[in-house]
């Protein structure tokens, strides 16, 4: 992984499941403790620097973190404050402390402690009045497989055949690259409904459709009829241990059916993220025993999969802007 990757901010979990006891969590293989105090929300290495305890194990004592075991008490910067029966100044040492922060409903972590930027911003144009749902779930594979997987139109006829796509009724459509420094887009033009069941159902209305790829690891899906924006995806992909990332997502809808969309919809979207998480699996099985580093074969269908690449290898988006036909 590219360092420009390590100093970028990665979602740990949603604001509400911090709530006043310590939280365990891994990024990038490492595992972190997450708590509150009255100055903000703070990670640290999850190891008790005397006997290497988890601290996620341990309590709240006011804005003090307390090891389970001997009773070390630790403060939101790491720093050791407190050594229970000792008359003596606390030891000066500190569990290492991640930068961490909160924004937009979520807990953001940074590996390297070095981003001199906040965490990305979930803000967009439309969200007044639109419903939230969101939910998280984990897959296996790299960091680029997973979000390739979600921004790629190409495996949804055969691995989703029918769902979201059907192969017999492929149809020309438009699709403008944009590249950007910190993001890469896919806009599809006059696709109409996709010929895959959830969109025949719930989608006949939209017109254009956009996916986009935004550092350091944020999938977003937008769906657009004539007038305005219907829904809205956000995925936050965070590499908690070796070939298993963490997926925080979020749905932005405006549906005046909602109430009577969603038990028929929620099942349907949850079989298409479990035919991805297997071939996912599999795909990462196969590799990781026989091929090891990846050395992939590209087409120009292969959207926004390279430039992606491209970011986690050599920590940018490169890329020129460009206009496609394909048949989706
Ligand atoms: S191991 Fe944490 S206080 Fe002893
Ligand atoms: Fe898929």
């Amino acid at each position: 992984m590219h360092p420009n990757v390590l100093a970028q901010w990665f979602a740990i979990c949603r604001s509400v499941d911090l709530k006043r006891s310590p939280r365990a969590a891994q990024l990038f293989g490492r595992p972190l403790v997450l708590f509150r105090t009255e100055e903000g929300v703070h990670a640290l290495l999850d190891r008790c620097p005397h006997r290497h305890v988890a601290l996620s194990d341990g309590r709240m004592l006011g804005n003090r973190l307390q090891c389970r075991y001997h009773g070390w008490e630790f403060e939101g910067s790491g720093a050791c404050a407190q050594v229970p029966g000792s008359v003596a100044e606390p030891p000066r040492c500190a569990v290492p402390a991640f930068g961490c922060r909160e924004q937009d409903g979520i807990v953001w972590v940074t590996p390297e402690g070095g981003a001199e930027t906040g965490p990305p911003s979930l803000a967009f144009e439309g969200i007044e009045g639109m419903k939230q749902i969101w939910s998280d779930f984990t897959v296996e594979g790299t960091l680029f497989d997973a979000i390739e997987n979600f921004l790629d139109p190409m495996h949804t006829h055969t691995v989703h055949a029918g769902l979201i796509r059907s192969e017999k009724k492929r149809s020309p459509v438009r699709i403008q690259i944009a590249c950007e420094e910190d993001a890469v887009s896919a806009t599809y033009l006059g696709e109409g409904a996709s010929s895959g069941a959830i969109q025949q159902l719930f989608g006949l209305d939209i017109v254009r459709s956009l996916g986009r790829f935004r550092l350091p690891s944020i999938v977003e899906m937008e769906y657009w009829n004539e007038r305005f924006l219907r829904c809205r995806i956000v995925l936050l992909f965070t590499p908690t241990e070796e070939a298993e990332i963490r997926v925080t997502a979020g749905i932005y809808g405006r549906h005046a059916l909602a109430p009577l969309i969603l038990p028929i919809l929620k099942p349907m979207l949850r079989l298409a993220m479990r035919q991805d998480r297997e071939v996912l699996s599999w795909k990462y099985a196969h590799e990781s025993k026989y091929f090891g580093k990846a050395n992939y074969v590209h087409t120009e269908l292969d959207l926004l999969g390279p430039h992606i690449l491209h970011w986690f290898r050599h920590g940018k988006i490169a890329g020129e802007d460009r206009e496609i036909e394909v048949l989706l």
